[in-house]
């Protein structure tokens, strides 16, 4: 028996307009069961943030945003700061997706600024790993994970740790439709949480969730949201239609 409380997150990335996000919330609300038993986030683009948290407040869907800055304020053209999330009722933050490090320069050390900053602001701030195909055929990439989940975490620790969600979403797994079978994502679960541990202790670790992410559908969700490291899903595609995002999260019930 688990007792950390599943987390499903649906990462809209670069999708739906503010109509478009309107009528994807409402249907959600139509087909989301009851959520007693599991934390529900969407987190769709910057402009449908204050949209989207008006149409979830009366109900227990919470809203992250994808990225944020980590200053408060200041001269940083285009940057959102954790205020300003909190502004529009932000409660979470995915920091240091893979896109994010792959187009965009994250690095490790600026994913733990984030972070900082994030839980400075009691935002929750979802933090990703993971390798490329090719880090995985050619490199110690057990060890890379590792790096990350140490660096991108440095100096949290305590109460704030256990606000931390990690998710775990290999690259070459992501709107490939080709998820990682549920032995391979828990054996990386595994992975981070030991790596938690030794960071911050067993306690700590224990209490911390880890996601996975990476074409998690509604036929695949329950097979791989039953392993034992596992305590939700980051999902990309399939939460940007409502009966598909409600089906994954009943399967983490
Ligand atoms: P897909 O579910 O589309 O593979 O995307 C996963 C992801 O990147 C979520 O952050």
């Amino acid at each position: 028996m688990k007792t950390r409380r599943p987390i499903i997150a649906g990462n809209w990335k670069m999708h739906r307009t503010l109509g478009e996000a309107e009528s994807l919330v409402q249907g959600l609300l139509i087909e989301l069961p009851d959520l007693a038993d599991v934390d529900v986030v969407l987190c769709p683009p910057f402009t449908a943030l204050a949209k989207v948290a008006d149409l979830v407040a009366k109900s227990p869907v919470r809203v992250g945003a994808q990225d944020m800055h980590w200053e408060k304020e200041g001269a940083f053209t285009g940057e959102i700061s954790a205020t300003m999330l909190r502004d529009v009722y932000c409660r979470y933050v995915i920091l240091g997706h893979s896109e994010r490090r792959q187009y965009f320069g994250e690095t490790n050390a600026s994913v733990n600024r984030k972070a900082k900053a994030a839980l400075a602001a009691s935002l929750r701030p979802i933090v990703c790993v993971g390798e490329t195909l090719d880090q995985r055929e050619k490199e110690d990439f057990k060890g890379m994970i590792r790096t990350q989940v140490r660096e991108s975490l440095a100096e949290i620790s305590g109460d704030d740790a256990e606000e931390v969600i990690v998710a775990y979403e290999p690259v070459w797994a992501i709107g490939t439709g080709r998820n990682a079978t549920p032995a391979q994502a828990q054996e990386i679960h595994a992975l981070v949480r030991a790596t938690l541990a030794e960071q911050m202790g067993a306690k700590t670790a224990a209490r911390i969730r880890i996601q996975y992410g990476g074409s998690v559908k509604p036929a695949n969700a329950a097979e791989i949201l039953s392993q034992t490291d596992i305590d939700g899903a980051l999902v990309g595609g399939a939460s940007l239609e409502a009966r598909g995002f409600a089906a994954i999260v009943k399967a983490a019930i």
